[in-house]
């Protein structure tokens, strides 16, 4: 699809992505590249970030991929030192690396939990820390009007509840709670701005097909599945771009929800006419007992 936005938007500037060979994070590698950034992108899979990187050189766009875990620190500064190497600054962080797998809270065991609260939250407050001295107005190849911006992806999980994602949606508050936290520390301090992207269902994705597999669907559950509105990663992508660049200049510690409102609705749980049912009932009783005022005053 055709990108709105000029094609230089963010000429001369570098990003570093972690999660940035495959899925969203690929795509968002892709489409900065496209508006002039240069792409370095931090994985754990070096097949994955080699294809990756090679299909970004294939389209003009100077990319290279560093190994790394976020959850070991010493891996965080050794890619971002890479970075600095090879580009000689850095203006943009995307935080999309993540774990996820479906598990009912019951079964999930505490070391289970603390991978994925170790992958996203943990890993995105180490690389953030870690990116800070590059990021900051004045640092390495910066003026000093400016620092540099971080987008950390997130979710719309944990804005309600959602079953068998008790540890992702814990990280991803997490997540959250940071966005806004170094918004307005850094914000003031470096004038580095700070924000979130919360994705819906968005097609192609690891988090789509191990979050629905086809198996684990009843056939009502499927139906409902097949009313959601499906995003494109290209949709993240443009959120990230819109951002990064100076069309998101007074956004600071703000987490943009892109899912076509997708979480405005929660999954249907009764059929509509117990529903319907239920809803007279409820309706009758509190005319009869108004809520909250003791039967003595009435
Ligand atoms: N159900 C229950 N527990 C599970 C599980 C599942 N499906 N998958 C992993 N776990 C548990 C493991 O049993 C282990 O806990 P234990 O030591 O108490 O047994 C813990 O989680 C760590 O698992 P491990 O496989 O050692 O972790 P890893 O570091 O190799 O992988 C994951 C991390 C599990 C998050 C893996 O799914 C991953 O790497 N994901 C990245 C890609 C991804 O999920 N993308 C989608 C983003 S939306």
């Amino acid at each position: 699809m055709e990108s709105p936005f000029k094609a230089d938007i963010l000429k001369g500037k570098v990003a570093l992505l972690t999660g940035g060979a495959s899925g969203i994070g690929y795509e968002i590698s892709h489409q900065l590249g496209k508006h002039g950034a240069s792409i370095a992108i931090m994985g754990r899979r070096r097949h994955v970030i080699d294809s990756a990187v090679s299909a970004l050189q294939s389209l003009g766009i100077s990319a290279i991929g560093i190994d790394g875990d976020v959850r070991k620190r010493e891996d965080a500064v050794r890619v971002l030192e890479s970075t600095i190497k090879h580009f000689g600054r850095l203006d943009i962080l995307v935080n999309a690396a993540a774990g996820n797998f479906l598990v009912p809270a019951e079964d999930l065991s505490t070391n289970g939990f603390r991978t994925v609260i170790d992958i996203d939250a943990v890993g995105t407050f180490t690389m953030c820390h870690e990116a800070l001295k590059y990021l900051k107005k004045g640092a390495l190849g910066k003026d000093l009007v400016s620092g540099g911006t971080i987008i950390n992806i997130s979710a719309t999980l944990h804005y309600t509840a959602t079953c068998y994602q008790i540890h992702v949606s814990a990280a991803k508050a997490a997540v959250d709670s940071i966005t806004r936290s170094l918004a307005l520390e850094w914000g003031t301090d470096y004038d580095i701005r700070v924000n979130g992207i919360a994705p819906g269902p968005i097609e192609d994705t690891a988090g789509f097909s191990k979050l629905a597999p086809e198996e684990m669907l009843g056939e009502e559950v499927k139906e409902h599945v097949n009313l959601r509105k499906v995003g494109k990663k290209w949709d993240i992508a443009m959120a990230a771009l819109y951002l990064a660049s100076d069309a998101g200049k007074y956004i600071n510690g703000a987490t943009l929800v892109v899912d076509g409102g997708d979480w405005l609705e929660k999954p249907l749980r009764l059929p509509k006419e117990a529903v319907k049912q239920l809803s007279r009932a409820v309706e009758q009783r509190s005319r009869n007992e108004p809520v909250g005022i003791p039967k003595s005053k009435l």
